[in-house]
C-alpha cells in the first residue's frame, strides 16, 4: 500500500542520513523543505521533497492521497520518559500542595508514591489496562507517536508485573511503538520502611530475574534520590541489570544532586531524567558520554521546582531531551505539545532546540532513533499534520491551543 502526502506548506525535521542524536550548536538548526511532499510504502517513509521535484502518481491503483491541506507536518513526538500506567489521579494531594504541604511531606505522611501503589495493588489488570489504552490513545491526538512506560506504582512482585503486563498488552495492540520500564525501587513499601537493603534484594533477587525472563522490560530504572534510593543502591541495582542485558534509564537529580548522574553514565545508562539541580560535577559526567540528558518541564511547571539547565547543558555542547514525565503526582498532563512550549518559555530554549529535543534526542533516549525522530527516508511513517499556521514557531508559541489535524501512524491515518 503506497501512501502520498502532499499540500504541506512545510515539512518539518527532515534528514538525508539518521543521525543519533543532535548536540550543542547542532541543536539550533532543523532542516525543513516548503511546499513539500512525503510517499510512504508499507508504513515506511520511501521518499520525501519538494512538490516541484515530484515525480508524481505512476500506477493509481493501491494509493492513497493524503491533503495535508496546507498544514505543516512534522515527525510524531517520542515521549521518552512517562508513568503512563497508573490506577487513579492524584488531585487531594495537588491541593495539599497548593494549601502549603511539599511534595516531599506528603510522601513522608504516605502519600506520593505509596499511595498511588495501594490504589494499583487494588486495581485489576484488566481495568488497569483499559484506563492506560484509553489515556495512550489520547497522546496520540496530541501528536506522541512513540513512549516508553515505567512500572514503579506496584513495589511488590505482583503489581509490578501487573504492570509491565499491562504494558505489554498496549505494546500488543498498539499502533504505536512502546518501550517498557522496570522501576520497582521507586519507593520503599511501608513494609521495608526500616529495611531498604530488604527490598533492594527482593527487586533485585526475585523481581529483576523473573522480568528478565519474561521478557517484560526493555529497560530498568531507579528513583536515585535522598530519601528514596542511594547512589550505592543505583550501582547495584545498574549492575544486576546489566548482567541481564538491561540497560537503565534513570530518575535522577530531582530534589537533589548526589552523584547519581555520575553512576548511571559510568554503568552505561542510556539517559539520566529529571536534572533539576545540577552540579558542575554532573555536566563533566555527562561530557563524551552515550548518556542522553532528559529534563522534564512539565513537572517542574506543576510542583514549582527548577527547570533543567538546557541552554546551560547545550551550551557545554551537550544533547538535551524533554519528555512529559507523565504521571499522577507531579506531571498529570502528557502532553508533549505543554512540553514544547514550557522548554521555550521557562527554559528559554529556542523552537529549534525544542523539537531535536522532543523528536530525534527523545527517540535514542528510547532506543528507537533508527526508526523514529525525524522524517528520513526508511524511518516509519509516524507524522502529524498541524492546521494552517504561521511557522513551525507558531506550535510552541501558541501554547494550550491543539495545532494538530491529524496523526498518521505506521503510514495510516489514526487520529
Ligand atoms: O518522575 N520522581 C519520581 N517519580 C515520579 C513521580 C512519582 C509520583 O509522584 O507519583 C517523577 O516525578
Ligand atoms: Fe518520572
Amino acid at each position: 500500500m503506497k501512501t502520498v502526502i502532499k499540500n504541506i506548506s512545510e515539512l518539518i525535521q527532515t534528514e538525508q542520513t539518521a543521525r543519533k542524536w543532535v548536540a550543542g550548536k547542532e541543536m539550533s538548526q532543523i532542516s525543513t523543505i516548503k511546499n513539500a511532499f512525503v510517499e510512504i510504502e508499507d508504513g515506511i517513509i520511501t521518499s520525501f521533497g519538494s512538490m516541484n521535484d515530484w515525480k508524481g502518481i505512476e500506477d493509481w491503483n493501491n494509493i492513497e492521497i493524503i491533503d495535508a491541506e496546507g498544514g505543516m507536518v512534522f515527525p510524531t513526538y517520542c515521549d521518552s520518559h512517562t508513568h503512563l500506567v497508573f490506577a487513579s489521579s492524584r488531585e487531594d494531594e495537588f491541593v495539599d500542595r497548593i494549601n502549603g504541604l511539599s511534595y516531599e511531606e506528603i510522601a513522608q505522611r504516605g502519600g506520593g508514591i505509596l499511595n498511588s501503589a495501594e490504589k494499583l495493588q487494588n486495581t485489576s489488570e484488566d481495568h488497569l489496562y483499559n484506563i492506560s489504552i484509553e489515556r495512550l490513545n489520547n497522546l496520540i491526538k496530541m501528536g506522541t507517536g512513540a513512549i516508553e512506560i515505567k512500572s514503579g506504582y506496584g513495589l511488590t512482585l505482583d503489581a509490578e508485573l501487573k504492570i509491565l503486563r499491562v504494558i505489554k498488552r498496549l505494546k500488543e495492540n498498539s499502533e504505536i511503538t512502546i518501550k517498557a520500564t522496570f522501576l520497582a525501587a521507586h519507593a520503599l513499601p511501608k513494609e521495608f520502611k526500616d529495611n531498604k537493603d530488604g527490598y533492594m534484594d527482593l527487586v533485585i533477587n526475585e523481581m529483576l530475574p523473573i522480568v528478565a525472563k519474561e521478557n517484560l522490560a526493555d529497560y530498568v530504572d531507579i528513583f536515585c534520590e535522598k530519601g528514596y534510593f542511594s547512589v550505592e543502591d543505583t550501582k547495584r541495582l545498574l549492575k544486576a541489570a546489566n548482567k541481564y542485558g538491561i540497560q537503565a534509564k534513570t530518575h535522577v537529580n530531582q530534589f537533589n544532586s548526589i552523584g547519581g548522574v555520575e553512576a548511571s553514565v559510568k554503568l552505561g545508562a542510556l539517559s539520566v531524567d529529571h536534572l533539576e539541580e545540577m552540579k558542575e560535577e554532573d555536566f563533566v559526567s555527562l561530557e563524551n558520554s552515550e548518556c542522553m540528558p532528559t529534563i522534564l518541564p512539565s513537572c517542574s511547571f506543576f510542583l514549582g521546582i527548577p527547570y533543567g539547565p538546557a541552554t546551560k547543558m547545550i551550551e557545554r555542547r551537550l544533547p538535551v531531551a524533554l519528555a512529559t514525565d507523565y504521571n499522577p503526582g507531579s506531571s498529570p498532563s502528557g502532553n508533549m505539545n505543554l512540553v514544547a512550549s514550557l522548554g521555550c518559555t521557562q527554559m528559554k530554549m529556542t523552537p529549534e532546540q525544542v523539537i531535536n529535543a522532543t523528536t530525534i534526542n527523545t527517540a535514542y533516549a528510547m532506543g528507537v532513533e533508527k526508526e523514529l525522530g525525524s522524517i528520513c527516508v526508511g524511518k516509519k511513517a509516524n507524522l502529524f499534520i498541524t492546521k494552517e499556521i504561521p511557522s513551525y514557531s507558531y506550535l510552541s508559541y501558541s501554547f494550550g491551543e491543539n495545532l494538530i489535524n491529524k496523526v498518521i501512524i505506521n503510514g495510516k491515518i489514526t487520529a
